[in-house]
């Protein structure tokens, strides 16, 4: 049924797209989808372009949610006026990406300096210089950046890592992907969006610093590594996995209920890597190696999989075979990097981890919001009515977080690891503090990490379902 509507769609549509898109063969938008289908399924994606072809979502029959589109899913009041620029502008990507081709064949070369000037207030600028600080301040930096975290941040650390030249990335190609990677974060999801994306290359940068990582990564791994970590929740639609699997969401029957979410972050960026062809300058073995590794790295943050990750990091460890001249060894080292850093707001300085905590739970309880108002099983951890935030956060905190982060710890024994912990310690104690029933007394509570929280282990991995 569902692929019906699919084939249906794609005739419909492919009379307004551009030849390079009609390209793909009509058997493309099947299970196994890759390469070009990516790009498509960036616009199936988008309810608005849906009914700008004349699919009111109602049409599809699929989704019992007749009207909900998941890009305003988590829209206020505010952001109304603001959506037909946006769909004209996503409707025309293509027509978009040939018309600034267009307008900017013959422009000035630009050098990054010249990019970063343009745009910058000084103080985004002093702030950069700590970019490496794990107190970095990510909400403020937004804020001075009006909005553009993740552009200005990834491209910093680009540059600053020399992988703009030494991978001769076209300034212009580069700009306009990572621009195009920010929109296409969710701006009205309270979590899932451009600044958490930040937060995590951010992260994914302190730990590439570490020690054992700087001295035997590649500047092939870092560019994979940061890449990743800015595309690896890219157009998240603010529910998680189950919500999408109970709703028939289409994106659970293309990818066939297994990673759905990461299946569709990763196959966003690999359109987004061919629709700017960032890499088209390099042999196809290697932009082919980039996609497939970027792959690899953007679906280990699927928390579901957490213990297998988990107990293969803690078998390298007990028989400290991990040996890092080995790609695949670095690899691996860098699936745990990123799997750390998509999951390490409890080890923030309070004043920033209880932000994340905040907006975390907002989300969560929208879902639950929406589920109740549908009728729905309310998902774990997503009903207001039954959990706090320090609730959530405990349980989190005991059963996804720690034991991760202990085994990092050991892998890497460093004095950010010792803050990270610490600060975990404290943050925990801080909200058994808020919630004394949830462990009794907070002052036992925040000692035994066993004893802290109420929540089974199955609720707290599906809550980091949703977090990553
Ligand atoms: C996905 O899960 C739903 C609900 O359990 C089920 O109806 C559907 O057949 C599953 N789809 C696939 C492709 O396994
Ligand atoms: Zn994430």
């Amino acid at each position: 049924m569902r692929f019906k509507f699919f084939f249906s769609l794609w005739s419909v549509t492919s009379s307004w797209c551009i030849k390079k898109i009609c390209n793909v063969r009509r058997g493309a938008i099947s299970y196994d989808s890759s390469d070009q289908t990516a790009l498509y399924i960036r616009m199936l994606g988008d309810v608005r372009v849906r009914s700008q072809v004349g699919f009111e979502p109602e049409r599809r029959g699929s989704h019992p949610y007749l009207g909900v589109d998941f890009r305003t899913l988590h829209s206020r009041a505010e952001s109304a006026g603001s959506i037909p620029a946006r769909r004209i502008r996503r409707l025309f990507s293509f027509q978009r990406h040939l018309l600034s081709s267009r307008l900017l064949r013959g422009a000035p070369h630009l050098n990054p300096l010249h990019i970063l000037d343009e745009d910058y207030c000084g103080q985004a600028k002093c702030m950069l210089e700590k970019v490496g600080s794990w107190n970095f301040d990510i909400f403020l930096f937004d804020r001075l950046t009006n909005g553009n975290s993740l552009v200005f941040l990834t491209f910093n650390l680009l540059n600053q890592y020399g992988l703009i030249e030494l991978f001769q990335l076209d300034m212009v190609k580069l700009r306009r992907f990572l621009v195009l990677v920010q929109e296409d974060y969710h701006n009205q999801n309270p979590y899932h969006n451009a600044v958490h994306a930040a937060d995590v290359t951010q992260a994914m940068h302190c730990y590439l610093r570490e020690p054992k990582l700087a001295q035997s990564l590649t500047s092939f791994d870092i560019l994979l590594g940061l890449l990743a970590a800015a595309t690896h929740d890219l157009d998240h639609p603010g529910v998680n996995q189950p919500f999408l699997i109970k709703t028939n969401h289409y994106l659970a029957a293309l990818y066939r209920n297994t990673s759905v979410l990461e299946n569709h972050h990763w196959r966003s960026a690999v359109g987004l890597l061919r629709e700017t062809e960032l890499f088209s300058h390099l042999p196809v073995e290697d932009s082919l190696s980039i996609e497939r590794q970027l792959g690899s790295l953007i679906l280990a943050t699927d928390i579901s999989r957490q213990n297998e990750y988990l107990s293969r990091f803690r078998t390298h460890l007990d028989e400290n075979d991990l040996c890092l001249g080995h790609a695949s060894h670095r690899h691996f080292v860098l699936q745990m990097a990123l799997k750390c850093a998509d999951i390490c707001n409890p080890c923030r300085p309070w004043e920033l981890s209880k932000q994340w905590s905040e907006k975390v739970t907002e989300e969560f309880f929208h879902q639950g919001d929406i589920e109740k108002k549908h009728k729905l099983e309310i998902s774990p951890l997503c009903d207001s009515e039954a959990n706090t935030i320090a609730s959530v956060q405990i349980g989190f905190m005991t059963y996804v977080v720690e034991p991760l982060f202990a085994e990092w710890a050991r892998f890497s024994d460093t004095r950010l690891s010792q803050t990270m912990l610490g600060h975990l310690g404290l943050n925990k104690a801080s909200w058994s503090a808020l919630e004394p029933e949830a462990s009794g007394s907070s002052e036992e509570g925040e000692s035994e990490p066993g004893r802290a929280t109420e929540e089974p282990s199955s609720r707290a991995l599906s809550q980091g379902s949703q977090e990553s």
